[in-house]
């Protein structure tokens, strides 16, 4: 997720604003900025890593002349947080510039088809392709407008983008298309903007107009037009008044960041079916030719390693070790060697824990793998290998939308390793990647259809003291993420177990009204035992709360109430659904109890002292 923002103004120099406009769209990457203006028929770049404040301390980004321009905050996902990865990326002969937001799925190949015609590429980026492809129409077709060439060069990607182009040919213009990521436009008096969302421009105006998936908008002067990707016809579109505050903007409209979160997941799980294979390859042939894996995190994290655990062993027929990581010294220190292989996990890729661990192992020459939200922490750096999982800024302290991204990427590993070892049969393979791509709708059919209903049980459940949170096999791991999450939001107190653990203890706390909460998907064994789990509990008068596949009437019956995921996911999947309704009931719980979800008391969002 990163920031795209474009601007052309009536009579003064676009940088100052185009500065101040990436500032409020920060939140949605802050690794590296950039600015290119059109000023004399030439494009002027400033550039570089860091925060915006940094590099404007630097290079002052006001001080640029021209009143076109384009910006970019970037969230490192192909490339880098280094100056030369940094956007506007510019084609051949710097006559055109590109700020780009989304993945391109196929930039492998366009760069080395691109490469074969001549062109010289500066950047890791997949951004990079973009220039070189439009420089490459206009090349073949010197008659070709910018905005033809952009059409052209769009028909070409497949991926996620918001991009906004200038060129010095045509330097009263910006052309912007959108596919899958964002894009907005501003209406002012004397100006026109482009952005990733209304922040940007909403001190200056708040008349605005949606630019829908498959557009390109072509704004100069004040003016716009709007044409479909795909033939080109013009499309009318009045703009809207936006009556919201900056701050409603900066959660494009929800109440709390953990709720735009949440409802991000759709998009986070598209852009992690769109990591680049070799990685994928590569991190599968380390695990599959280490020894002993230990998948090692803290927190929500942990939980996502916990379920790891679960699919590498299902899938690949892997046996992996998930350790908190705060414990992994005292228990695994002295007896990881050379053969060892750590997969770490984190977020923020800075969790003081996560890296205790993985320096005692490096210390031992154990190999270092990493799955991280952000491409450039110490984590990052200091794996041998490691996949950026691509969910954009978390700035809810609950982490929901990284979670959910991180069980996607880590059952992709799970899957190539399947591959590799000729585990599973192709069918079960094919009918696993399906469902895979699948997920991103099922879980937009989960926040569609069932947050209403989520909302309702938190308000029945309000006053309980305490919840049960029971699953089996790979869903344990969910109950644990579903009791995490009710505690530090809404300060509930939750026991998690492996369902079939409660009978050897923690039954005796049921007493009549007790909430049990059950995730119960239907695929596999466990549908079985957990429906016997259940009698256990209702027996002694649980009131039982059942997260289930739509069409199970069994567990409807026995429920006193529940929450349904559409039907069909293969079992090592279901926490991907599955855990959804258990980050809206803590939301929905905290808010019953008047608390800020986004803020829970004693908390950060990363944790650097052990
Ligand atoms: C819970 C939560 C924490 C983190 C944990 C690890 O909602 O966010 O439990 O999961 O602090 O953080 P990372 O993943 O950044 O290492």
């Amino acid at each position: 997720m990163c920031g795209i923002f474009g601007c052309i103004l009536k009579n003064s120099n676009v940088a100052p604003i185009i500065h101040s406009s990436l500032k409020r769209l920060e939140y949605r990457g802050y690794d590296s900025v950039g600015i290119a203006t059109l000023h004399n028929g030439t494009i002027h770049i400033k550039k570089d890593q860091g925060k915006i404040d940094e590099v404007h301390r630097i290079h002052n980004l006001d001080e640029m002349e021209g009143n076109v321009g384009v910006g970019h905050t970037r969230w490192a996902t192909h490339g880098a947080p280094l100056k030369v990865n940094a956007h506007p990326h510019v084609d051949c002969t710097g006559q055109i510039a590109v700020v780009h937001n989304g993945i391109i799925e196929n930039y492998s190949e366009l760069k080395e088809e691109l490469e074969n015609a001549g062109h010289i590429f500066v950047s890791r980026t997949d951004t990079e392709v973009i220039p070189h492809l439009i420089e490459e129409v206009l090349k073949e077709n010197s008659s070709a407008s910018l905005t033809d060439a952009v059409l052209a060069a769009l028909k070409r990607l497949c991926g996620s983008y918001a991009i906004a182009v200038i060129s010095a040919k045509e330097p009263e213009k910006i052309v912007c298309a959108r596919n899958e990521s964002p894009l907005v436009l501003g209406l002012a008096d004397n100006a026109i903007y482009c952005a990733s969302d209304l922040t940007a421009f909403l001190p200056m105006t708040n008349k605005a107009i949606i630019v829908n998936d498959g557009e390109l908008a072509v704004l100069s002067g004040s003016n716009y037009e709007i044409k479909r990707i795909s033939d080109g016809i013009t499309v009318v579109r009045q703009p809207k008044i936006i009556d919201w505050t900056p701050e409603m903007a900066v959660k494009q409209g929800y109440p709390h960041f953990m709720l735009k979160e949440i409802h991000e997941q759709p998009e986070t799980l598209r852009n992690t079916l769109r990591l680049q294979e070799h990685y994928l390859d590569l991190m599968a042939t380390f695990l599959d030719r280490a020894n002993e894996v230990f998948l090692v995190a803290c927190g929500t994290s942990y939980h996502a390693c916990l379920a790891a655990s679960y699919m590498f062993s299902k899938l690949a027929f892997l046996a992996t070790y998930p350790v908190y990581a705060s414990e992994f010294v005292e228990q695994h220190g002295k007896s990881v060697n050379i053969d060892s292989t750590i997969l770490a996990v984190s977020q923020s890729g800075e969790t003081a824990d996560t890296l205790a661990a993985v320096t005692a192992s490096q210390q031992r020459a154990a190999t270092i793998l990493g799955l991280t939200n952000v491409i450039g922490s110490t984590l990052s750096r200091v794996s041998r290998v490691y996949i950026g999982q691509q969910s954009g800024p978390e700035i809810g302290v609950a982490a929901t939308k990284t979670f959910t991204s991180q069980l996607s990427i880590l059952a992709q590993l799970a899957f190539r390793l399947s591959k590799k070892r000729g585990k599973i049969s192709q069918d079960e393979m094919d009918c696993l990647a399906e469902k895979m791509e699948q997920l991103p709708q099922i879980v937009e059919a989960v926040i569609l259809m069932q947050e209403e209903k989520v909302k309702a049980l938190a308000h029945k459940y309000k006053d309980a003291k305490i919840f049960f949170f029971l699953g089996r096999g790979v869903n344990t791991a969910t109950a644990y993420e579903g009791r995490l999450k009710l505690m530090e939001i809404a300060y509930v107190p939750a026991i998690a177990f492996p369902a079939g653990e409660s009978k050897h203890g923690p039954i005796s706390l049921i007493e009549p009204g007790f909430p049990v909460i059950f995730i119960c998907p239907k695929d596999g064994v466990t549908h079985k035992t957990l429906i016997g789990n259940m009698m256990e509990m209702k027996a002694r008068g649980a009131s039982i709360i059942s997260i289930i596949e739509e069409d199970d009437e069994e567990v409807k019956k026995l429920s006193d109430d529940y929450i349904e995921v559409p039907k069909g996911i293969p079992e090592v999947l279901s926490p991907i659904p599955f855990v959804v309704p258990l980050q809206l009931f803590a939301y929905y719980m905290a808010l019953e109890k008047g608390l800020n979800p986004d803020m829970p008391r004693n908390l950060a969002k990363s944790v650097t002292v052990k």
